[in-house]
């Protein structure tokens, strides 16, 4: 199946900018930015981040306040502080070998960096490769990440897969099958979510937050800090 899959990539990969590089830093603001934010809406961000802060340094020197607000609409707003740490610890320390050391690097952005930055044989799994290993029964290696990637955003979808346009078809136990629809992410409308990234948004614009406990919650993880004359952006 992986050579079927690679000579399909071959001809048909998305040219996305982060797969230009071998760079960790790029690479690693490409993977918390699409941890939880599709591709479409990734793209002009991450173009208009390494703008900014082309290098690590670059954004280890820069304000948090600055960061978060760079940040805002990307949602999860904690991965920019988690961002801006880490790239602190690497401008200190250079990049570790076990990269899960890095604030908010957990096992599948470790293996993504360590793969496209490092060339490590191991495979992100996200929902989407998931989806594929599970249908076709194969486990595939790390050489094939990129592949799965735009095989499960174009073709192996969720709901409906389009196996008339699949190169593994003729292989997958799976094909021609349809599925549940899956669970819908939680509606952010009225959700906590909803209200953390109102107050921010206020105390971003210099404004009282006015919920109490959206700013317990967004001081806590070093998003606000609460002081004597009100709320602000960490400096
Ligand atoms: N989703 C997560 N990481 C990705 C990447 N590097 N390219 C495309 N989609 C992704």
């Amino acid at each position: 199946m992986k050579q079927l899959l690679l000579t399909w990539f071959a001809r048909h990969a998305r040219a996305l900018p982060w797969r230009e590089t071998t760079d960790p830093y790029p690479i690693l603001v490409s993977e918390i930015m699409l941890q939880q934010t599709q591709v479409d809406r990734v793209l002009p961000r991450y173009l208009a981040w390494l703008e900014r802060w082309p290098t690590v340094d670059t954004l280890a020197a820069a304000s948090p306040a600055d960061v978060i607000v760079a940040w805002q609409g990307l949602g999860y707003n904690r991965r920019a502080i988690n961002l801006h740490r880490a790239a602190r610890v690497v401008a200190e320390t250079g990049w570790p070998d076990d990269l899960t050391a890095l604030p908010g690097v957990g096992p599948y952005t470790a293996a993504a960096v360590g793969n496209f930055a490092f060339g490590r044989d191991v495979l992100p799994v996200d929902v989407n490769i998931r989806r594929v290993q599970e249908r076709t029964g194969e486990s595939f290696d790390g050489s094939c990440a990129q592949a799965l990637f735009d095989l499960g955003a174009t073709v192996c979808l969720a709901r409906i897969p389009r196996c008339a346009l699949c190169p593994l078809a003729g292989e997958c136990p799976s094909r021609g099958q349809r599925f549940e629809p899956a669970r819908k992410q939680s509606t952010f409308e009225g959700s906590f979510r909803q209200r953390r990234a109102q107050a921010l948004r206020a105390v971003a614009a210099g404004l009282a937050p006015g919920d109490d406990e959206a700013v317990a919650s967004l001081a806590k993880d070093g998003l606000v800090v609460v002081g004597d004359d009100g709320v602000s952006l960490p400096r």
